[in-house]
């Protein structure tokens, strides 16, 4: 495992009683999640939380996102790109995994050939937010799944796992942004998320291709929600 924290399994984290909210909008701050899944299982995708990020699993997100770049996916690159130009901002994004400020979360094929890869085929971040009151929720960053795992499942495997982990967290909302025109809507609405913005041509892809950024949310619970906020009390 490539993670130095115990796996928890899911049924005896959701036993443990959250922490009570101090006030209104206050999110439930229930202990930390280490994963949505537990050990990866040959034949099942898995989805965990990477608290810490050994050399052998920063090679395969390197890769991952490099390779994922230069097949067009838009995760912060245009492509053609090295692991040369990727490894800067993998690598400042790891350095705030590793602070606790923000989460990376990896699914696995659970196919056993990918063991000698950790089993690693896609990853995201979920960004702390930071900014003082805007805690209830946090960004996810960078969804990808590798190009030979497409189509797979993956995905949605993984941004459900998010979705579990931070509610379980006691996040009311997860946000994120896609570039227009992809059909990436329609990926993203069967984990949970829709549409609650767009800035219109706000990515210029080249001279003359303007794409509306899109903003989603998944929203996973409401402030009237009796576990949130001064109801709760
Ligand atoms: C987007 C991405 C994460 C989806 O992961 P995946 O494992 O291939 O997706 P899944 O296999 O779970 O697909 C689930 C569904 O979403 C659809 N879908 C997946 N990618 C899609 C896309 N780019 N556009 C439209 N629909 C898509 C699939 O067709 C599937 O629907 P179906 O079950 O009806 O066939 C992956 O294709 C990827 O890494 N793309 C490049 C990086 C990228 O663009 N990330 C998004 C940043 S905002």
């Amino acid at each position: 495992m490539t993670d130095d924290q115990p796996p928890t399994s899911v049924a005896a984290r959701r036993g443990t009683p959250p922490e009570r909210p101090s006030g209104p909008g206050t999110p439930v701050r229930r202990p930390d999640p280490v994963g949505a899944d537990l050990e990866p299982t040959a034949g099942r995708p898995t989805v965990e939380r990477i608290h810490r990020v050994d050399r052998a699993l920063r090679d395969r997100l390197l890769q991952i996102w490099t390779d994922v770049s230069n097949a067009g996916g838009w995760v912060g690159f245009v492509p053609p790109v090295t692991t040369g130009d990727v490894a800067p901002a993998l690598d400042a994004a790891l350095v705030r995994v590793h602070r606790g400020d923000d989460w990376l979360v990896v699914v696995r094929s659970g196919r056993r050939d990918a063991a000698a890869t950790s089993g690693v085929a896609g990853f995201a971040f979920v960004a702390e937010n930071d900014r003082l009151l805007s805690e209830h929720w946090r960004w996810v960053l960078r969804v990808q799944v590798h190009p030979e795992h497409q189509g797979e499942g993956l995905g949605v495997v993984l941004l459900d796992g998010i979705g579990r982990m931070a509610d379980e967290f006691g996040l009311e909302m997860l946000y994120l942004t896609v570039r227009g025109g992809e059909g990436l809507e329609a990926f993203y609405a069967r984990a949970g998320y829709r549409e609650v913005a767009r800035m219109p041509r706000a990515i210029r892809v080249a001279p003359g291709d303007d794409r509306d950024q899109v903003v989603l949310m998944h929203e996973l619970r409401r402030p009237d929600d009796p576990a949130v906020g001064a109801g709760a009390a």
